[in-house]
């Protein structure tokens, strides 16, 4: 299927995990795509799996709390590429795993900086490309802690949130501006496959009163109807319909792709 042909994507957080099977969905659909991560080595691997699909896979190494960097990342992709069609704000950490009174400012800050406010930046560097065209998606990756708060997890669930807000207003202001051809929409996945479960998993099983297995069973998988974890395919199957021309009329909206955790 080549629902993308032609497009141009940047993937945030594209090295490992919901961003890598983004980029790799992406390509295989026809897009051409921007691997953005701060571990550069795992940025070219996905970029060099890209090519390996036929499309132009670029690596770049960035971190995207730094505002200047997202800047010139985006004149950069423009400078080669002429255009962003897709932009995907997949870069993400777990945030503290704390009681409030025990999370540190700075963790705080960091997680915020990371999950909220580079994504701004991010939408704020490539969508004047998109006006211009009046063509382009914005999806954010946001979660299901973005409706539904988790305990331990305040500083994770202010930015999530925080995601689904700043994704909702952004799509208002586009439709003010009367831009229907570009879209703005939030994933919000339940517990998916990646590197970051295995930290929560980590995390929690310190203490070796239970197994990974086991916490992974009692602790993560029961939480949803399906009783299973995601495949990070699961999420890029819908980035890739959102970036597609089929959604053009879904925009504003916060997508749960989570197994039944949350029903709203
Ligand atoms: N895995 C889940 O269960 C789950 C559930 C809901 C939402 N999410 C969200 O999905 C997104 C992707 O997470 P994932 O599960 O694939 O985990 P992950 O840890 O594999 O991916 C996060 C990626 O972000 C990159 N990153 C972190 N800080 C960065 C920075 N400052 N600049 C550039 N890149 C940076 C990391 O290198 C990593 O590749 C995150 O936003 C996460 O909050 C994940």
């Amino acid at each position: 299927m080549s629902r993308l042909e032609g497009r141009v994507a940047v993937v945030t957080g594209g090295g490992t995990g919901i961003g890598k099977a983004i980029c790799l969905q992406f390509a295989r659909e026809g897009a051409d795509v921007i691997v953005a991560s701060n571990v550069e080595a795992q940025a070219e691997e996905v970029a060099a799996e890209v090519r390996a699909l036929g499309r132009e896979g670029v690596a770049y190494n960035i971190d995207v709390t730094d505002v200047e960097a997202v800047n010139t990342m985006a004149t950069a992709v423009s400078e080669r590429f002429g255009k962003t069609d897709i932009l995907v704000t997949s870069a993400g950490v777990m945030g503290a795993r704390a009681f409030l009174t025990d999370t540190p400012v700075e963790e705080w800050k960091k997680t915020i900086e990371v999950n909220l406010n580079a994504g701004f930046y991010c939408i704020k560097a490539f969508l004047p490309g998109m006006l211009e065209r009046d063509a382009g998606r914005i999806i954010t990756i946001s979660s299901i802690s973005g409706k539904l708060p988790a305990a331990l997890n305040s500083d994770y669930s202010a930015s999530k949130h925080g995601v689904i807000g700043l994704t909702k207003a952004l799509a208002l202001e586009l439709g003010i501006l009367r831009k229907n051809g570009i879209t703005a929409n939030a994933i919000c996945p339940g517990s998916v496959e990646t590197p970051m479960i295995d930290q929560i998993t980590d995390h929690f099983v310190q203490s070796g009163k239970q197994s990974r297995e086991e916490f992974r069973k009692k602790s993560i998988a029961s939480k949803n109807i399906q009783r299973r974890l995601l495949d990070p395919e699961e999420i890029a199957s819908m980035a890739a319909y959102l970036a597609s021309d089929e959604a053009r009329g879904v925009t504003g909206q916060a997508i749960n792709v989570c197994a039944g955790t949350v029903l709203f």
